[in-house]
């Protein structure tokens, strides 16, 4: 019976909420299986054995938020905090692009970074480098999303982090729900390439609203949607709860694969953190895109949005030889176009 509503999303694209909570329940190991093999062929047909890399340069980790799961959060005042300047963002974009990286992620806290700097600093990558352009910088005022889309900017990220209304206003303190994702349609209207995604086991969390986040996906039509399990950080009040698990978040992202095909997947970077083959299982499960680090090495360890984050010692060289090195283990290949949305 489980089996043929994994059928019926793998031919329709389309299941209830109660069919995805009733997946999300699974726990026989073989219908784990296969679900996950249902995921990865579905990957397959849509992407092929391509896997597109995404070169993510951390480039503040002021923040002025103060989410109770985020590291980074304001609240935080163990963490030494840094701030690039825009001369070295702009060079460790281009040393990405040495490395063969066809898209460069600029992530940062929210810390009102200077709109008109970030659209500077867009600009001369554009003019220096062939290289797609993805901004995660938050929640910002619609002008500058404007600003920066005319800039050249290709993509923009914005988790709506839990689709369970209460939940994100008790984890994300003066923000509002209605303000995440009237952000990710306008940033959809400007032509971004828009990214969303959650948080697999936030204490709080039901199997519906893991649900509903599926289906909010699907009816925002992301692009690109990262999953990646809740990992408990000291310095914030949910430090003592439990992490998410593998398993629901490899179940969430292969439900995900079967009712978005089109989408990109992230392998995350957090899956990667809680197991040694988190990102090889997530690739086995749906996933097509991984986000290697090219932040400069000393200032990785600043960014900790989550503990026991992994490349915190690695150089941006490194990692892009270890990711090559996973993909190829796997039988993929590093694509070499720049990954833009397939809906488009
Ligand atoms: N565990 C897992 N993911 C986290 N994020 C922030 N804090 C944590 C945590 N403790 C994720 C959020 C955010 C992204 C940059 O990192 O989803 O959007
Ligand atoms: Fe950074 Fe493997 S990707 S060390």
């Amino acid at each position: 019976e489980i089996k043929s509503i994994i059928n019926k999303a793998v031919q329709e694209n389309e299941l209830s909420k109660n069919e995805i909570v009733k997946l999300l329940q699974i726990e026989e190991e073989e219908i784990l299986e296969y679900l996950y093999q249902q995921a990865d062929k579905v990957r397959k047909k849509y992407h092929g054995d391509d896997v597109h890399l995404r070169g993510i340069i951390e480039f503040s980790s002021y923040c002025k938020r103060d989410c109770y799961y985020c590291g980074l959060r304001k609240g935080n005042n163990v963490l030494k905090r840094y701030q690039l300047k825009t001369e070295d963002i702009i060079t460790q974009a281009l040393e990405g692009v040495k490395l063969g990286y066809k898209t460069i992620v600029l992530q940062s806290g929210e810390d009102d970074y200077d709109a008109e700097k970030i659209a500077y600093i867009v600009k001369e990558i554009k003019a220096k480098a062939d290289t797609a352009i993805t901004l995660c910088v938050g929640e910002r005022s619609f002008d500058d999303y404007r600003l920066w889309k005319e800039a050249g900017a290709d993509r923009y990220l914005l988790k709506h982090e839990t689709a369970d209304k209460d939940l994100y206003q008790r984890l994300h303190p003066g923000m509002k729900y209605e303000d995440r994702i009237e952000r990710l349609i306008f940033l959809k209207e400007l032509g971004f390439q828009t990214g969303s995604g959650n948080i697999i086991g936030l204490p709080g969390q039901s199997q519906e609203s893991l649900a509903e986040d599926i289906l909010l996906f699907k009816e925002l039509k992301m692009d690109m949607i990262g999953i990646g399990p809740f990992i408990p950080h000291q310095e914030t009040p949910l430090k003592d709860e439990n992490k998410g698990t593998v398993e629901m978040t490899l179940k969430v992202l292969a439900i995900t694969r079967l009712l978005l095909p089109l989408s990109h997947l992230p392998a995350t970077t957090a899956l990667g953190s809680i197991d040694n083959y988190g990102r090889q299982k997530a690739l086995q499960a749906g996933a097509n895109v991984v986000m290697p680090n090219i932040t400069a090495s000393k200032y990785r360890s600043r960014y900790e949005i989550y503990p026991a984050k992994i490349c915190i010692e690695e150089k941006a060289a490194d990692c892009r030889q270890c990711i090559g090195g996973i993909i190829n283990s796997l039988g993929r290949i590093v694509a070499i176009d720049r990954g833009d949305s397939l809906y488009i």
